[in-house]
């Protein structure tokens, strides 16, 4: 494994703009096939919209992507069980990239999740909401008053793994308050829905020869805000990577905590 500090400071400069930081997200999550197992997470997902169609007697669901990002996993995998999906980020970026796929289900909206103002002055209630990867306990009062009786609201959060791992040896990162952010999240989610809860773990494999991409990349997304890492927590990076190494390739892995809430008849 070669690793060079000015190369990773080099990858950093790229990924920490605005659009460099779906870049980093893409190569971190979906270039070359990395995800072992997406197939198994989108199927989830596919179950949890059947379900909903089924409970509704429709074919085609009222959906929202909230937090989007530029990968927009419900109009990439799902439009065909919808009559509209709403692609919603506070990130305008995220939503330049999804109107270049010219979908004529979506429609993009620039919101803030912890507000959701002008998605509530749409007036809609939703048959399906989904949320990964940054999804936050302060979301769920405002996705419970969104969500249509019988709708579903699907959020998925990493709760452990190597990169939270990696945070707390950078970063000091204390892991407890997140568990606690998961109990509270069923906890509210419980006061209006029937919940399911549950956690699957997914790994993602890299070639050790990009290491220094791979940590320019984590330091963009993955801990906890964007840091340049200095030489001295760089080196303690490199050492965890060499931990996750084997036959030249890079493994890293997520446990997420997954929710699939029926909000209850009012
Ligand atoms: C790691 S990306 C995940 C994107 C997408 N959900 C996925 O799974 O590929 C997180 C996204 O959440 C968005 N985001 C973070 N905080 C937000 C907030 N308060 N309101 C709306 N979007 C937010 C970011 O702009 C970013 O696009």
């Amino acid at each position: 494994m070669k690793t060079d500090y000015s190369n990773y400071t080099d990858f950093y400069k790229i990924f920490s703009t605005s659009n460099g930081y779906y870049e980093a997200c893409d190569y971190l999550s979906f270039q070359n096939n990395r995800w072992q197992g997406i197939d198994k997470y989108i199927d989830l997902i596919s179950r949890a919209i059947t379900d909903t169609k089924k409970r509704f007697g429709r074919d085609k669901i009222l959906m929202v992507d909230i937090g989007c990002g530029a990968y927009g996993w419900l109009q990439r995998y799902f439009s065909e069980s919808t009559s509209k999906i709403i692609c919603t980020d506070s990130n305008k970026d995220a939503l330049n990239q999804i109107e270049l796929l010219k979908n004529p289900l979506v429609e993009t909206i620039q919101d803030n999740a912890f507000s959701l103002e002008k998605i509530f002055s749409l007036g809609h209630k939703f048959g399906f909401i989904y949320c990964g990867f940054n999804m936050y306990e302060g979301f769920i009062d405002n996705f419970l008053k969104l969500t249509a009786p019988g709708g579903c609201i699907f959020l998925m959060k990493p709760k452990m793994g190597d990169d939270l791992i990696l945070r707390s040896l950078v970063r000091n990162y204390d892991i407890l308050p997140r568990y606690k952010e998961i109990t509270n999240i069923t906890a509210n989610l419980e006061k209006e829905t029937e919940v399911k809860y549950w956690e699957e773990t997914f790994s993602w494999k890299f070639e050790d020869k990009n290491t220094d991409k791979l940590l320019a990349a984590m330091s963009v997304v993955c801990l906890g805000e964007q840091i340049l890492m200095t030489k001295e927590q760089y080196d303690i990076a490199v050492d965890f990577v060499r931990l996750r190494t084997s036959n030249d390739m890079v493994f890293m892995s997520q446990t997420f905590a997954l929710w699939q809430a029926v909000k209850k008849n009012d």
